[in-house]
């Protein structure tokens, strides 16, 4: 038990660190490319954000909340999702009384109760972006570019776009009644879940795993089929828009998403081969969040990916991240007397921005150089009794077994040339 940690939760280990690393440098760098700014929010919230923003009919707020009460008796749920922190953000921070949009991206842990499984945990981490304040579908347009550029730029190939409108609610209401329509003639053939949902939110049976519920959903009739004229324009312009970016897509009716507040786009971004079912990414609009938690009406669309599956699927591809060095020299001191030197060697390399470690295990000077090897040093810096009494270090580049000899007093700038 002490030794493990809590089911469905994962460390990352240092030699991992470049890869969470890279990721995030790459995501940080295409969001900067496209006028967002880092947003950081509590890793807990008031519950009721959660069951107002994300909605009290989905599975995530009836059953995958850790929430729990504090000292003061108030309810706190560890964040679910990044959205809801992110409007609580923009609405305390009034950011809709600066110019608009509000562009603005995040990681974060994320915690859901969920059957621990591949690529699913019960804290995972995302990276999100999130738009206040424009409108258009060039935004939606924006955000799956974006994010394509970054996946592209850490090697992934051959994802899938799945896109599909959900209405808005002028629409939607009459698209509820045609699908309760048609699935109350079937209700017996529903699995107990979506029995439920039928009632509580009907759109949910839609996106259903259960094969005879799956079966069941490919005759119903489609969103996109009873959308009002602006969600219509509104889906027609972003296929425009992503077809002149070249971004193949597909029009998938039955994604829903399995949060409440999306409105008109919601798009998945899914993994090549293999996992069938298994989405990178999920987001899409939702216009009536911002108004929903007590702001002003403003359009909103973003989206949130999971670290843990970009990784999974970076190892799915074979695709290796590379690691920058660990040690550019590594100082070893033979005795004693020696080691207040080599210290202070050591320090003097890092201060200049070299990578420099010395021996704090007390090792014998073999131990030291197979260590050395280890790490991968380029180079060793001995100090010895006898270097230190001619004022000198020796130096071996570990590539070639080449020696040398540099003074003392200027041996770091020296070995710092060598790199
Ligand atoms: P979501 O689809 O629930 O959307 O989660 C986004 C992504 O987080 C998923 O596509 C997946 O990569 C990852 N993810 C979700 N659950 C797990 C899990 N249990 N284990 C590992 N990874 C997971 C949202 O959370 C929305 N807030 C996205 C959004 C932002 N929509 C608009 N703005």
């Amino acid at each position: 038990m002490l030794t493990q940690a809590p089911k469905g939760t994962r460390d990352m280990l240092p030699q991992d660190a470049h890869i969470w690393q890279t990721i995030e440098s790459v995501m940080r760098r295409r969001a900067a490319l496209a006028g967002y700014r880092e947003v950081r929010t509590p890793t807990f919230e008031h519950t009721e954000l959660f069951l107002r923003g994300v909605g009290d009919t989905t599975d995530i707020v009836q059953k995958e909340m850790y929430t729990f009460k504090d000292k003061g008796d108030r309810s706190i749920t560890l964040k679910p999702e990044g959205t809801a922190g992110a409007v609580r953000a923009f609405l305390e921070g009034k950011l809709f009384a600066d110019a608009l949009p509000a562009k603005m991206y995040y990681f974060t842990p994320v915690f859901r109760y969920e059957k621990p499984q591949a690529g699913r945990l019960r804290e995972h981490h995302q990276f999100g972006m999130e738009c206040f304040g424009g409108k258009s579908p060039a935004v939606e347009a924006e955000l799956i570019s974006t994010l394509l550029g970054a996946l592209s730029d850490l090697g992934l190939k051959g994802l899938s776009v799945n896109i599909n409108s959900i209405g808005c609610p002028n629409c939607r209401p009459k698209y509820h009644a045609a699908l309760k329509d048609y699935l109350g003639g079937h209700l017996g053939e529903l699995c107990e879940d979506c029995r439920e949902r039928f009632d509580r939110n009907p759109l949910r049976v839609l996106d259903c795993k259960v094969p005879t519920c799956k079966e069941l959903v490919k005759d119903a009739p489609s969103t996109i089929d009873m959308l009002c004229d602006e969600c219509r324009e509104h889906f027609e312009t972003l296929q425009k828009l992503l077809t002149a970016r070249g971004i193949p897509f597909k029009v998938d009716t039955h994604i829903v998403r399995g949060l409440d507040y999306y409105t008109k786009t919601v798009f998945e971004i899914m993994v090549s081969r293999g996992r069938e079912g298994l989405a990178l990414c999920g987001g899409g609009r939702y216009d009536g969040m911002v108004e929903q938690l007590g702001g002003p009406a403003t359009p909103a669309a973003g989206f949130g990916i999971g670290v843990e599956r970009i990784i999974m699927e970076l190892e799915n591809q074979g695709v290796t991240l590379p690691q920058a060095p660990l040690c550019d020299v590594y100082v070893a001191n033979l005795g004693e007397e020696a080691r207040e030197a080599a210290f202070l060697l050591c320090q003097k390399l890092r201060d200049i921005g070299v990578k420099a470690e010395e021996d704090v295990c007390g090792r014998s000077l073999k131990a030291q150089f197979k260590y050395a090897d280890k790490i991968a040093a380029r180079y060793i810096a001995l100090v010895g009794g006898d270097e230190l009494a001619r004022g000198v270090v020796k130096v071996r580049d570990l590539s070639t077994r080449e020696e040398g000899e540099v003074p003392l007093d200027d041996a770091a700038i020296q070995i710092a040339a060598m790199l």
